[in-house]
């Protein structure tokens, strides 16, 4: 039997778009406000925000949220919610946009995208939101470097979408909450776990994803293709990747895949509680979190963004996380493991990361079969053909 899906973080999937009659006096409309050209993680952001994926997320956080989010991972309304979602401008523009007016929020492209009512105007202190949110003030940090490039003024108000964000890649997987609740209903899948990626399926992944699907109904595969930073590999490969690995490895009838809009962060533990939330939205029960999730670098804990999970209460977050050590080849077993099920040496273990498998392919090498599937390791290498030619 199908039971009802999980509800969205704070009980209401939010919808912040505008249709028909009310959408065209809302045009007209924007047409007469002070326009603000949007940077490529505010449009992530709204898109997020519209779709009801940030619920309850109505806008860009207001002043009272954004200190409850920074010193406490909390809205002011008591939700948990871990990364302030800003819009930022530069000091030197900020006289344009005034306090208590509203402004149309404009795509690169020149087209109207929302309307914004500008209800907060304020300044805060950076060093201490990079401290708080990333664990470090350091501008090596690219979530830190992105959050000062987006300026020094914070506008916050509640957003109303009149147009739909224009994309021209993967239009079949850009589904909002609203589809993916329909498809886990109409699959009549109870029990529903995602997995948050920004790098191809390698065989680690596959492990844990696996494992996960073992205990539930269904996987939904939800890599991220908002703004990552440079050197990740881009979506569109990983897309190719997705469909593969889910073409020859997955059972289709069991798995599920869709984009996460959204921009990397890399704020490693506080991401990932944004990630399950995000999650929940979409309707999944169950959050894949494995070793260093939306880390960077080496500004987190191996098991930080697990840890964190602790920190809440047993009801604030639905959403369970399912959380996995690292996963690596064991060479004695010769089948993947972790270092809770498996009895090998250091020696006997291959570790894949991300970041191995890039040196490998910047080197022309394939990366073996214990790292990642024949037919991943091909796309791959073309890529790092591609981008270093
Ligand atoms: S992330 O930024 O989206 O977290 P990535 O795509 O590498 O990066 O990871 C996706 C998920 O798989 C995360 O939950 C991460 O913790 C997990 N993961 C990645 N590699 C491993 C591994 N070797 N062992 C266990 N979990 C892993």
């Amino acid at each position: 039997m199908h039971k009802t899906l999980i509800q969205p973080h704070g009980g209401t999937l939010v919808n912040r778009s505008l249709y028909d009659y009310e959408r065209q006096t809302a045009i007209e409309y924007a047409y007469t406000l002070p326009q603000l050209t949007l940077s490529q993680r505010n449009l992530a952001d709204i898109e997020c925000i519209a779709t009801g994926v940030y619920s309850p997320l109505q806008g860009f956080v207001n002043e009272e949220d954004y200190y409850n989010i920074v010193n406490d991972m909390h809205l002011s309304n008591g939700l948990a919610w871990t990364i302030p979602v800003t819009l930022q401008i530069p000091e030197m523009v900020s006289d344009k946009y005034k306090l208590d007016t509203e402004i149309a929020l404009v795509h690169p492209n020149g087209d109207i995208l929302a309307v914004m009512s500008i209800t907060n105007k304020f300044k805060p202190d950076q060093d201490y939101e990079a401290e708080k949110v990333y664990g470090t003030t350091k501008d090596a940090h690219p979530g830190v470097s992105v959050m000062r490039a987006e300026g020094e003024i914070y506008l916050g108000g509640s957003i109303t979408l009149i147009n739909t964000i224009p994309h021209n890649d993967f239009q079949n997987y850009r589904l909002p909450p609203t589809i993916t609740r329909a498809e886990f209903t109409e699959r009549q899948w109870n029990t529903i776990v995602a997995f948050q990626t920004r790098n191809p399926i390698h065989r680690a992944h596959e492990y844990i994803t696996k494992i996960a699907l073992e205990l539930v109904d269904g996987l939904f595969i939800n890599p991220l293709v908002g703004m990552t930073k440079s050197d990740d590999i881009p979506a569109n490969v990983r897309m190719r990747c997705y469909e593969i690995m889910i073409e020859k490895y997955y059972p289709s009838d069991r798995t599920f895949l869709g984009v996460f809009p959204a921009a990397m962060r890399y704020a490693g533990p506080r991401e990932a509680i944004m990630h399950a939330i995000a999650r929940q939205n979409y309707g999944c029960t169950h959050f894949i979190v494995g070793r260093d999730h939306a880390g960077v670098g080496s500004y987190y804990g191996t098991y930080d963004a697990q840890h964190i999970f602790n920190e809440f209460g047993r009801n604030e977050l639905e959403i369970v996380p399912m959380k996995f050590e690292h996963a690596f080849y064991c060479t004695r077993t010769q089948a993947m493991a972790t270092a809770k099920t498996s009895p090998s040496t250091f020696e006997e273990r291959i570790h894949l990361s991300g970041t191995k498998v890039r040196e490998m392919l910047a080197n022309g090498k394939t990366p073996p079969t214990e790292f990642t599937r024949p037919e991943i390791a091909k796309i791959l290498i073309n890529q790092a053909r591609y981008a270093s030619a």
